[in-house]
C-alpha cells in the first residue's frame, strides 16, 4: 500500500528561486531565508520519499485565461519547466507518475472530485521553488512528482472546505495503490502577501502563525475560513493558503510538527514553513506520540495566551 507519510507547507516567492540560481544564497538578505529551511533539506533526504504530490498553482504559466482548471491533476511522465519572462528555471526536468496520478483521477472523480485531466504542463515557479527549498540543486528531482494544480488566481477560488476534503479523498486514493511507496504531499504558496495595488507589501503576521497553530492543531477550523478573509486579512495573494488545507486533509486527522519557520520579507511574501508527519492509530497505540502531545498542549497553551 501506498502511504502519505508528511505534508510540508511553504511558500513559493519566484525571488527564492532566483537567488540560488544566481548564486546569491550566501547575501545577507537571503541568509536566513534559507537558514530556516536546512532541517527541513536533512529531514527531506532522511525521509526519502518515492513519490510528491505538490499542490500548488500556476501563475498563468502552463494555462492563459482560455482554460483554468480548478483542480487540475498531472498525469505526464515528464512536465517541462515553464519560461517565465527571462527562460526556465535551470532545474532538471518534473518526472511524473502517470500510472499513479491515473489512479488518483479515477478513485477521485468516482469520490466525486471533478479533477481536470492534464497530460502536458509547464510547471512554474509556484511548483519548483518549493522543490529547490526542499531538495536544492540536485542533477535529478529525487522523488517522482504529481502535480495538482489549484486555480486561485482567477475568481472564484475553491474554499478552505473543499480543499480540505478534497486532500482527504487524496489520502484514500494514495492509500488504495497496490505498491509500497512513500509519499509526501506539498502544500504550496503564502503565507500573507499582496503583490499589487495600494495595499501591495501588505504582511498579517498574527494571521499567519493562528494558521500554522491551526495546521497542527485545529485544521477543521482553518477549513471554515471563508475565501474573502484570507483577501482582506492577509493579502491577495494569501488566497494560495487554501493549498495548505489540500496538504493537511491528506495526513489524517493527527498530525506531528516536526519543524516550522516564518521569516518576513522575502521579495514580497511572508515566508512561512511548516513539516507535519502524519500520526496514524497504531503510532498512537504504541505510546509513539509523546512528542505530539507536548507540541499539541504547547499550540493550544500559546492559542489560549493570543485570546486572552
Ligand atoms: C511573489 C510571491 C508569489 O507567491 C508570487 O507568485 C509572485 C511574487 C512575491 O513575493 O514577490
Ligand atoms: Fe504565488
Amino acid at each position: 500500500m501506498a502511504k502519505i507519510v508528511a505534508g510540508i507547507g511553504t511558500s513559493h516567492t519566484p525571488a527564492i528561486g532566483a537567488a540560488v540560481d544566481l548564486g546569491r544564497t550566501a547575501e545577507p538578505y537571503w541568509t536566513p531565508v534559507f537558514a530556516g529551511y536546512e532541517p527541513s533539506k536533512k529531514w527531506m533526504a532522511e525521509t526519502a520519499p518515492d513519490v510528491a504530490i505538490v499542490v500548488y498553482n500556476d501563475h498563468v504559466n502552463a494555462f492563459d485565461f482560455k482554460i483554468i482548471p480548478t483542480f487540475g491533476l498531472g498525469c505526464a511522465a515528464e512536465f517541462p519547466i515553464a519560461d517565465e519572462g527571462w527562460g526556465p528555471r535551470p532545474v532538471p526536468p518534473v518526472v511524473g507518475y502517470p500510472e499513479l496520478a491515473a489512479h488518483m483521477v479515477q478513485s477521485l472523480v468516482l469520490d466525486e472530485f471533478d479533477m481536470t485531466i492534464v497530460n502536458e504542463m509547464q510547471l512554474d515557479h509556484g511548483l519548483t521553488v518549493p522543490l529547490t527549498l526542499l531538495y536544492g540543486q540536485p542533477e535529478a528531482w529525487p522523488a517522482r512528482v504529481i502535480p495538482l494544480s489549484v486555480n486561485v488566481v482567477q475568481y472564484p477560488a475553491p474554499t478552505g472546505h473543499r480543499c480540505y476534503a478534497l486532500g482527504k479523498a487524496i489520502k484514500k486514493a494514495v492509500e488504495s495503490w497496490h505498491e509500497d511507496l512513500k509519499v509526501v504531499i506539498f502544500g504550496t504558496g503564502g503565507m500573507s502577501h499582496q503583490i499589487q495595488g495600494p495595499r501591495a507589501g501588505l504582511i498579517n503576521t498574527k494571521f499567519d502563525t493562528a494558521f500554522l497553530d491551526g495546521l497542527v492543531d485545529d485544521p477543521e477550523r482553518l477549513a471554515s475560513i471563508p475565501p474573502l478573509k484570507y483577501l482582506r486579512d492577509a493579502g491577495a495573494e494569501a488566497i494560495e493558503l487554501v493549498m495548505w488545507l489540500i496538504m493537511r486533509g491528506a495526513l489524517g486527522p493527527r498530525a506531528r510538527e516536526v519543524h516550522r519557520f516564518y521569516h518576513v520579507p522575502a521579495s514580497s511574501t511572508a515566508v512561512g514553513h511548516i513539516v507535519l508527519e502524519a500520526v496514524d492509530g497504531r503510532a498512537r497505540k504504541a505510546g509513539a506520540n509523546t512528542t505530539s502531545r507536548a507540541t499539541r498542549a504547547k499550540t493550544k497553551a500559546k492559542t489560549r495566551a493570543r485570546r486572552r
